[in-house]
């Protein structure tokens, strides 16, 4: 059977985490959107482990796939499975051939429209990785995926068609000199070609590439179970998010099938876990109703750190949360848990389960408030709008819950759910009832022994 494995919000949810969780019962994880734009952490008997393009299952030996619907940037994939070879573990990673690889003109094209947009104010804050450019050239037809890099002669005809291309966005578009770049290799056929070549022959030579959907097909025939580790989160899907601020592929549900080759009734014959941070974070641009405070350079018209009640709540959440930006140190902006956010991640994912993580950051509150709803116009919204600017107008209803003291994560997690302070419970129970979904784990810190498990979706 397959579990999917779904963000509920914006990212940081704590994905990473509850693959490490249930990866016991599970013999193959497949990525199937994103790229390193994803940190993923796994923490277990005092190691850290931050992963971005590597499936989490690694940390348990499990085989990992990166399905076609990614974007793989062979330079920061063999960087980090090195990594982790060096601490002791052995990543067995599957590329798909049809997966699209980020060059290094990417990154350099995010950055500068990056830039642009920032004249105006109106950048959407991305990792820097490259991430939008590589699925921009996809869907344009332009691009270079995995499979190619095992063709010598199909590589160079791609670059030669792509790297002109770009070169001239650069030069004619933005009226930048290639030569001044940080890295004007990046747009140089030859020591692109040698560099990516040498990549394919790696590839090659660990046999690392795979047709995903056949490969996952003939595990699942075989009676092993897939897991689908999903990255990002349902707000920041390019379909379903606040566009335009969000990143260039599909997190939700739905992506799990074309990123991967299996068809849809596979990923919706198994289970589909949305994982909930029990408050809010978010990195980068766009609004966000139940903000608390602001970062100065990400919320929207904030342009120097306030003060006040809800500034320090912001803070304090921020630093028992340890919430900075996994891949760019970024500190993340803080929020209240937002209903309307939910249900329309639990509509558009069918969540069978949650897990609701970071409950032990919220303990020692005099008070936790969630936006119940919103009030547009005068009128109440359950779920949020299509448009980015009515959502920004949105004014969270928020309903207020008693806060509850500090516990011991440990012990509450052995103990199980019946350990965990009463007022945590109600909170809990609040978020099943108004997503009519239960709440298979509670993350109650971040390591492996520090969750409460309630039902395994295996
Ligand atoms: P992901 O991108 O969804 O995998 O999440 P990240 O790894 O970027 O961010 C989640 C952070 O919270 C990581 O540092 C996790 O180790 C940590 N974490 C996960 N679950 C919990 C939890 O229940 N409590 C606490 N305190 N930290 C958690
Ligand atoms: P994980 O998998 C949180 C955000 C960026 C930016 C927007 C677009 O760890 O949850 P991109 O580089 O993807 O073009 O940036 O999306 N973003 C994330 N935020 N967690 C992530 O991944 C993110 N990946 C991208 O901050 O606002
Ligand atoms: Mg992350």
């Amino acid at each position: 059977m397959t579990v999917t494995i779904v963000g509920s919000q914006l990212g940081d949810e704590g994905k990473g985490g509850i693959v490490d969780l249930y990866g016991d019962d599970v013999d193959v994880v497949a990525r199937y959107q994103g790229g390193d734009n994803a940190g993923h952490t796994v923490v277990h008997e005092g190691e850290e482990y931050k992963l971005s393009l590597v499936p989490s299952g690694a940390i348990r030996g499990k085989v990992g796939v990166l399905g076609n619907g990614c974007v793989v940037n062979p330079r920061t994939l063999f960087d980090e499975i090195d990594t982790l070879q060096n601490r002791g573990l052995d990543p067995d990673v599957r590329v798909a051939e049809r997966a699209h690889v980020i060059l290094p003109f990417h990154r350099v094209l995010d950055g500068i429209e990056e830039e642009v947009k920032s004249e105006t104010d109106d950048e959407v804050g991305t990792t820097g990785r490259g991430i939008g450019p590589t699925y921009e050239d996809k869907a344009g037809r332009r691009g270079v995926r995995v499979g190619d890099l095992l063709d010598p002669d199909v590589l160079r005809e791609r670059l030669e068609y792509v790297v002109p291309q770009k070169r001239a966005v650069v030069e004619d578009v933005y009226g930048l000199d290639v030569a001044d770049l940080d890295d004007p290799d990046a747009l140089d056929v030859d020591a692109l070609y040698e560099e990516f070549r040498e990549f394919g022959r790696r590839f090659e030579a660990e046999e690392m590439t795979v047709n995903a959907g056949a490969f996952l097909t003939e595990a699942m025939e075989n009676g092993q179970n897939v897991m689908f580790e999903g990255a990002q989160g349902t707000i920041i899907d390019i379909d379903h998010g606040n566009y335009p601020y969000v990143t260039s592929s599909n997190p939700t549900a739905g992506g799990a099938a074309v990123g991967t080759g299996v068809s849809p009734g596979v990923v919706g014959g198994g289970e589909v876990v949305g994982i909930v941070k029990g408050y809010l974070t978010r990195v980068g641009s766009g609004p966000l109703p139940t903000e608390l405070g602001g970062v100065v350079g990400d919320t929207p018209g904030y342009d120097e750190q306030g003060e006040g009640e809800n500034e320090d709540l912001a803070h304090y959440i921020r630093e028992e949360g340890g919430e900075y930006g996994t891949v760019t140190g970024r500190p993340r902006r803080v929020g209240w848990l937002d209903m309307p956010m939910l249900r329309h991640a639990t509509r558009v994912s069918g969540f069978t389960g949650l897990a609701i993580n970071h409950l032990d950051v919220l303990a020692g509150l005099d008070e936790v408030k969630v936006g119940h709803t919103y009030t547009l116009d005068g009128e109440e919204l359950r779920s949020m709008p299509p448009r980015t600017e009515q959502w920004a107008d949105c004014e969270a209803n928020l309903r207020r819950f008693e806060g509850w003291a500090e516990f011991d994560p440990a012990t509450v997690a052995s103990e199980g759910y019946e350990a965990l302070p009463e007022n945590a419970r109600t909170y809990v129970e609040y978020i099943e009832d108004e997503l009519d979904t239960p709440a298979y784990a509670i993350g109650v810190g971040p390591g492996r022994g520090e969750t409460i498990v309630r039902e395994s979706p295996f």
